[in-house]
């Protein structure tokens, strides 16, 4: 799709991505996260409102890209449909080499456990879980494929790891209604990283958490990418973790550009 949107990990020019790089059919080992022709509709009560018009990107491996943008120009509902959370109006998103469209939603579960880490602009920790609890149920629940990084702890071992990298450690054992929105944030961000993803989307990670704190979580995803290779896509108002950035990708009413 050689759209005004296209925007690829080998060339922020639209013009050079050709029909057969772009085509959907093709799964390069290493593009992680392909969409095509991407557009999402929904009916509100003023008619038919279109939050994404016709977009195309692709995101390598290892790679760490930002997307940046105004309130409401349609960033999350992307970051959702890249990471098969949601589903598109038209297109389709390949994901570690998977075409979404083709899977339902126990697929789509199935095919992020362990490879695709997400963190919401909400959180969504689990209320009747502890911090500790959050972290390791989606280890538990086997979402970790890597054994080596089990390294005899098991999942609670990991989980506990993962919250001390977020400096969480003495709030292991707190409810989400007993920590603060920059905690709760960076249990978030420990549940994502935890089972060592090969992609991990971010939804503003760094929205609730102070200047220091906040670098040491853009540290701690940079990291992840250094050690393990993981793409980090990143929605982000913060132009210091943007510029760190390899491409920056810009939203406007819906529509894609590639910014420099
Ligand atoms: N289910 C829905 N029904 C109707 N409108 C929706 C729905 N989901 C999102 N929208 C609208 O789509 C637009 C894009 O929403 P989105 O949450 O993707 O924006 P955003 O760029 O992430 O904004 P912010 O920076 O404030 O988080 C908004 O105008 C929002 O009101
Ligand atoms: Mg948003």
């Amino acid at each position: 799709m050689n759209t005004p949107e296209s925007v690829s990990p080998e060339s922020v020019s639209p013009e050079s991505v050709s029909p057969e790089s772009a085509s959907p059919e093709i799964v390069s080992p290493e593009v992680l996260c392909r969409a095509d022709g991407l557009a999402k509709h929904v009916t509100g009560p003023g008619g038919r409102l279109t939050i994404l018009h016709d977009l195309s990107l692709s995101i390598g491996a290892g790679e760490a890209v930002a997307i940046v943008g105004a309130s409401g120009s349609g960033k999350s509902t992307l970051l959702g449909l890249l990471a098969g959370l949601d589903t598109p109006s038209d297109g389709d998103v390949e994901l570690c080499g998977e075409r979404l469209a083709t899977l339902d939603e126990d697929g789509r579960a199935a095919l992020r456990a362990g490879r695709v880490g997400f963190v919401f602009q909400s959180f969504q920790l689990l209320p009747t879980l502890t911090a500790l609890e959050n972290v390791s149920l989606p280890l538990e629940l086997g979402a970790i494929t890597d054994a080596p990084r089990m390294n005899g702890s098991g999942p609670t071992g990991i989980a506990r790891e993962a919250l001390e990298r977020v400096g969480l450690t003495p709030r292991a054992g707190h409810y989400p209604r007993q920590l603060s929105g920059g905690e709760q944030q960076r249990v978030a961000i420990a549940r994502a990283f935890a089972p060592g993803p090969r992609i991990l989307f971010a939804d503003e990670p760094t929205g609730n958490l102070d200047l220091a704190t906040g670098q040491k979580i853009i540290d701690l995803l940079f990291a992840l990418r250094a050690d393990a290779g993981a793409a980090l896509v990143l929605v982000t108002h913060d132009q210091a973790l943007a510029e760190r950035c390899d491409r920056r990708l810009g939203m406007r009413d819906g529509h894609l550009e590639a910014l420099a």
